[in-house]
């Protein structure tokens, strides 16, 4: 029998701070007009001192949950697709499974710059058919202002912070993620990356004072690179799928550049209107930015049951891909007062559970003779 992943919950969180161009132009040699003009964003979310990536995933995550009407304990797989992750390692999906109290899940980080998130999905939609995993967590989340170099106007009007998530649950119901491409091209590694911090360039004084340690792009070959991409990923998992290009109701293009959308839009002979834009408040947030816009989408009822979606992204290594989508079912959650408060409840229990699962690993090394 086959097994479909359905999308059952979803959810997003982003700082409350908010930077806009204006902020920006007295930061940077940059004007308002420059940045709207190039790239159709007009403001961006900046986390906190105390938020950072495994934070905004929890939060996002902890959304999901209650929409799906699930526990944590009900949830069998992690997956943070992140850019900028809390550490090398642990992986910050390790960190969410502890916040989140969900016991019995397997957790890892899946790093392929802004298309992760569909490649998380894949990931976990392929877990799911195969009948080892019910139910799957796939986050996108990012604190890319920790990463950028705020002295220069090339990289740091355009990313923000944020997180989306999705719930996976297993269903014989035709429906939830039909058809998805993963694509890379790792000979252009050099046009997107954060140079230093891993193997090749260990953090040194002189990797500091060279300023490798923030994010390096070369903006028009990963431009050229992008609209390229984004039409021929759309029309491949079309193809794959069987579905018509015209019969898609919603498009959900990675946020990078409104510029890049309206590109592939005309490329594609589909009306901008088709598109989910909203890179105008919030910035190219990487991984987070295709769930967020979801989540958007859903509340405004832009995408309803019964709708097919194209998710199409594009990022650093180079990677690009797609997803399609039918939105099956609307939303199952428990929003009764009662789910609200138990789940507040789980949240203690699992900050408990953690620190004594702490205390006994200190009991234990005092005690123990090797
Ligand atoms: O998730 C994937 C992440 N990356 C992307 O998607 C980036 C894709 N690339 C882009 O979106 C665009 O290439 C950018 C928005 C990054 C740049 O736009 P552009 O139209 O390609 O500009 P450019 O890099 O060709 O630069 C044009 C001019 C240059 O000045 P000169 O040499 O013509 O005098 C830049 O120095 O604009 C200048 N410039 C700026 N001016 C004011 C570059 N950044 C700024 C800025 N403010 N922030």
């Amino acid at each position: 029998m086959t097994r479909y992943a359905h999308i059952v919950g979803w959810g997003m969180s982003v700082p409350r701070r908010v930077l806009t161009n204006g902020d920006l132009a007295q930061m940077v040699d940059t004007s308002e007009d420059w940045i709207l003009s190039r790239t159709g964003i007009r403001e961006r979310h900046i986390a906190e001192p105390d938020q950072t990536t495994a934070s905004l995933a929890t939060d996002a995550a902890r959304q999901a949950l209650l929409l799906a009407g699930l526990t944590p304990l009900q949830i069998d797989l992690i997956i943070v697709a992140t850019s900028s992750p809390e550490h090398i390692f642990p992986a910050t999906a390790c960190l969410v499974q502890d916040r989140l109290g969900a016991t019995h899940a397997g957790a890892f980080d899946l790093s392929a710059a802004c298309t992760g998130f569909i490649y998380a999905l894949a990931v976990a939609t392929q877990m799911i058919a195969t009948g080892g995993y019910e139910r799957a967590l796939v986050i996108g989340a990012e604190t890319l202002s920790r990463i950028v170099n705020w002295q220069d106007r090339a990289t740091c009007v355009l990313f923000g912070d944020g997180a989306g998530a999705f719930v996976l649950q297993a269903s014989a119901q035709e429906g939830g993620l039909l058809a998805h491409t993963m694509h890379s091209d790792g000979s252009g590694g050099d046009l997107l990356s954060l140079p230093a911090g891993g193997s090749r360039f260990p953090t040194s004084k002189e990797t500091v004072e060279k300023g490798l340690h923030y994010v390096s792009m070369n903006g028009p070959e990963v431009y050229r690179f992008a609209t390229r991409v984004m039409v021929s990923a759309t029309r491949e998992v079309t193809r794959k799928a069987g579905i018509r290009l015209r019969d898609i109701d919603r498009i959900v293009p990675h946020q990078a550049n409104l510029r890049i959308i309206e590109m592939a839009a005309k490329s594609l002979g589909l009306p901008l209107e088709r598109f989910v834009v909203n890179v105008d408040r919030y910035g190219n947030t990487s991984t987070a930015s295709i769930p967020i816009a979801v989540c958007e989408a859903v509340e405004a009822g832009k995408i309803k049951p019964g709708n097919r979606i194209v998710l199409v992204g594009f990022g650093a290594g180079l990677t690009w891909g797609s997803a399609m989508i039918e939105w099956v079912i609307a939303g199952q959650g428990r929003q009764a007062a009662w789910w609200r408060s138990g789940f507040f409840l789980l949240r203690i229990l699992a900050r408990m559970r953690s620190w004594l699962l702490q205390a006994q690993r200190r009991v234990e090394s005092f005690f123990w003779r090797g």
